[in-house]
């Protein structure tokens, strides 16, 4: 059972294993991440379900670029037709669309459809979905200083807040909850600054078996911690 008062206000995804999911099968990877954009599909619904208010995909680093030009270019078109299926379906859900990371390197067709995405669905009022591509945290945290050194900010005025403001996330709440599936236990240059203080749930199951049960596991397991932030305990005695 979930507490309603303590669901995440935002939860970011690290969908990894597709590859993984295909090979154990003797099936191309790329039916693995086709697998795993359905499943991206269900987790959407689970998380709206909920009341998750903002929930973050990573669904291609920047280090991806370095796969084998055919698997990149595969899931490319993967990625337009998921998009492009989903449209009509985040207007009709209330969800707000944005993206995060140097979305300028993804082929031309795509970007199009991200900025009319974008744009058609920011005054919806329903929950934001983030899909993190050609994303990479140390990418956005340089980008963010070179613009903030060419806004030609008073040194002293620097703070997190300002800083914030010049990421790709800015005016977006930080994670509360990182999930990363697939066995694998980190964090692979995901949201490295707004994660400071996340709760990560690692999973051994593959993105495309992670089921919406397993998913609220994930939030269940989030809502049995204790969150400091480098504070003693509530109940402490002094
Ligand atoms: C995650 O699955 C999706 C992307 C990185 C695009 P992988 O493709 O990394 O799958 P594994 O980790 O090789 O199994
Ligand atoms: C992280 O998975 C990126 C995404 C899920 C999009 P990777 O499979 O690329 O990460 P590593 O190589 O295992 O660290
Ligand atoms: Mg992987």
């Amino acid at each position: 059972m979930l507490l309603s008062e303590k669901i995440p206000a935002h939860v970011g995804i690290i969908m990894d294993g597709n590859g993984r999911w295909a090979e154990l099968r003797g099936l191309p990877r790329i039916e693995g991440h086709r697998r795993g954009s359905e499943r991206a599909r269900e987790i959407i619904a689970a998380a709206m379900e909920v009341g998750i208010k903002t929930l973050t995909l990573y669904a291609f680093s920047i280090e991806n670029w370095q796969r084998p030009k055919p698997e990149v270019t595969t899931l490319m078109k993967l990625l337009e037709i998921y998009l492009r299926n989903e449209f009509n379906e985040f207007m009709e859900k209330g969800i707000v669309f944005r993206t995060i990371g140097e979305t300028w390197r993804l082929p031309d067709n795509i970007q199009a459809l991200i900025t009319e995405m974008e744009a058609r669905t920011a005054g919806n009022t329903g929950m934001t979905l983030i899909a993190a591509l050609s994303y990479g945290g140390r990418n956005e945290i340089i980008r963010a200083v070179k613009k903030l050194v060419s806004s030609g900010i008073d040194p002293d005025k620097i703070t997190e807040d300002s800083f914030d403001s010049f990421l790709d996330t800015a005016g977006l709440p930080s994670p509360d909850l990182i999930i990363r599936t697939s066995g694998e236990r980190r964090i692979s240059n995901f949201l490295l600054w707004q994660g400071a203080y996340s709760e990560f749930y690692f999973a051994d199951t593959l993105w495309p078996d992670f089921t919406k049960d397993e998913f609220y596991e994930a939030l269940h397991d989030y809502q049995m911690r204790e969150r400091r932030f480098g504070a003693v305990p509530l109940r402490a005695k002094p």
